[in-house]
């Protein structure tokens, strides 16, 4: 008989017919996100996140695909590790996150550019309206894992984020926090 289980204490997604997709992407992979991008070729073969996905129906209108996200933690010269960050292909397509373990801000940012950020931790939930851009940070001393539904023809759209980025970086601090809000462009 087919199972499909999804273990809600660590997030990890197992399916017995072995449809689970993997995306593996290491700090090289992920380097134009930040700030000051200068890193070892040892660090830049690092692993950054993975991302597991069970995806039945790709691509179809009116279907869904859920995944976790693993977000490992550190930083590049100070500005904490985070994901590449996008909007969807389909920009009206919503998504919900929600926080499994570890401690993370999620960053969303609407087409003006204005930037509200939610803090992510086991339980929390997450309503990401299309047309918002999202990216997950770790501010924490553990992988963030954080749990997605979103329609499967959503898609991926890179390209606006990797030219402007975010308004806002996510910096390493001393301050009882942890870190602290900069300005991005
Ligand atoms: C799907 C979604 C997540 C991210 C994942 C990796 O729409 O938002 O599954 O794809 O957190 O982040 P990116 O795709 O920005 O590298
Ligand atoms: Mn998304």
């Amino acid at each position: 008989m087919h199972s499909l289980i999804y273990d809600f204490s660590t997030g990890i997604l197992e399916d017995s017919e072995k449809k689970i997709g993997l995306i593996k992407r290491t700090i090289a992979d992920t380097i134009d996100i930040y700030e000051n991008k200068d890193v070892t070729t040892e660090k830049g073969k690092e692993l950054a996140y993975f991302v597991q996905s069970h995806d039945p129906q790709p691509n179809i209108e009116g279907a869904l695909q859920f995944g976790t996200s693993n977000l490992l933690p550190g930083d590049i010269n100070g500005e904490f590790y985070m994901t590449k960050g996008h909007t969807h292909e389909i920009e009206n397509r919503a998504e919900y996150y929600f926080g499994i373990k570890g401690n993370g801000l999620l960053l969303l940012m609407d087409e003006n550019r204005n930037t509200k950020i939610e803090e992510v931790h086991s339980n929390s939930l997450h309503y990401i309206e299309g047309y918002v851009a999202h990216r997950l940070v770790n501010i924490g001393d553990t992988t963030l894992v954080v749990g997605a539904c979103w329609n499967a023809d959503a898609g991926h759209n890179y390209d606006a984020i990797s030219e402007d980025g975010f308004s806002v970086r996510i910096m390493k601090s001393d301050n009882e926090l942890g870190y602290e809000i900069r300005r991005g462009k």
